[in-house]
């Protein structure tokens, strides 16, 4: 990992992966004016997907969610460079990646001062192919082999002990090969002990119950225990 340091901002890139001028990739006029934006997707912020280079990669602007994201959208108390989100982030999901979760290859991440604030970016792999679990399930219901795949996953980010604080349906995407990714790590963190992790996977489990109601998806509480005791399985 490169770090640049330009004039209250901090820069930190992937040199194999990033080819762009890191100072210009974080703007998606950049990519616009390049003609290189090939889709978006909503989430707390834009998602936006462009062409880089070297691979197709997603860029997001870090936004707040909730009651208080309505008032300051965008910005966070500054406590130093590398406690930004944008580093925590690439830091976390180079660490995964090592402990062999399937989770996007970061590219660069930025912060940028402001008062006692900053705001912060992040580019990184676009999965190719892949859709989230919302949208497949809104088609077709999963395979219990699908469902185990899922808790493999869990398993590994959870032997990695990272704690994944947004895990729902949103954040898991299928690739065409059938590849389990996880993703979004925002806010996330490594933490010791075990006692944590079962909130990771109550909180997966009430995304599917809630997106049954509000999105159709195809899901039954039997198929749960899939995901669960896959998650949790000791061998
Ligand atoms: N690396 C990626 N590859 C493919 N799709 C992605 C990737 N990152 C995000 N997306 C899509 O964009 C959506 C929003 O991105 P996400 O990182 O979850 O941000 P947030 O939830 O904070 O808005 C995801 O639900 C997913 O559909
Ligand atoms: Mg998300």
């Amino acid at each position: 990992m490169k770090e640049l340091t330009l004039d209250k901002q901090t820069i930190w890139y992937d040199e194999v992966l990033l080819l762009e001028e890191p100072s210009r990739c974080f703007a998606p006029e950049f990519w616009q004016q390049e003609d290189k934006v090939v889709g978006s997707a909503q989430g707390r912020g834009t998602t936006w997907f462009v062409q880089a280079e070297k691979l197709d990669a997603a860029l997001r602007h870090y936004h707040r969610g909730g009651l208080f994201g309505k008032l300051v959208k965008d910005q966070y108390i500054f406590t130093g460079w590398k406690n930004t989100r944008s580093y925590q982030e690439f830091q976390l999901l180079n660490l995964l990646i090592e402990a062999g979760v399937n989770v996007p290859r970061p590219i660069a991440a930025r912060a940028v001062k402001r008062t006692f604030c900053y705001q912060a970016d992040l580019l990184s792999e676009k999965i190719p192919n892949a859709r989230d679990l919302v949208s497949i399930l809104q088609e077709h219901s999963l395979s219990a082999e699908m469902y185990k795949k899922i808790g493999e996953q869990i398993k590994k980010m959870h032997e990695a002990q990272v704690n994944h604080t947004d895990l729902n349906i949103h954040n898991i995407l299928i690739d065409e090969n059938s590849t389990v990714w996880i993703i979004d790590f925002d806010k996330c963190y490594q933490q010791p002990g075990n006692g944590w992790k079962q909130g990771n996977l109550d909180r997966l489990k009430r995304s599917f119950i809630k997106e049954v109601n509000k999105c159709q998806i195809k899901w039954d509480e039997s198929e749960w225990s899939y995901v669960v005791n896959t998650a949790f399985n000791s061998n």
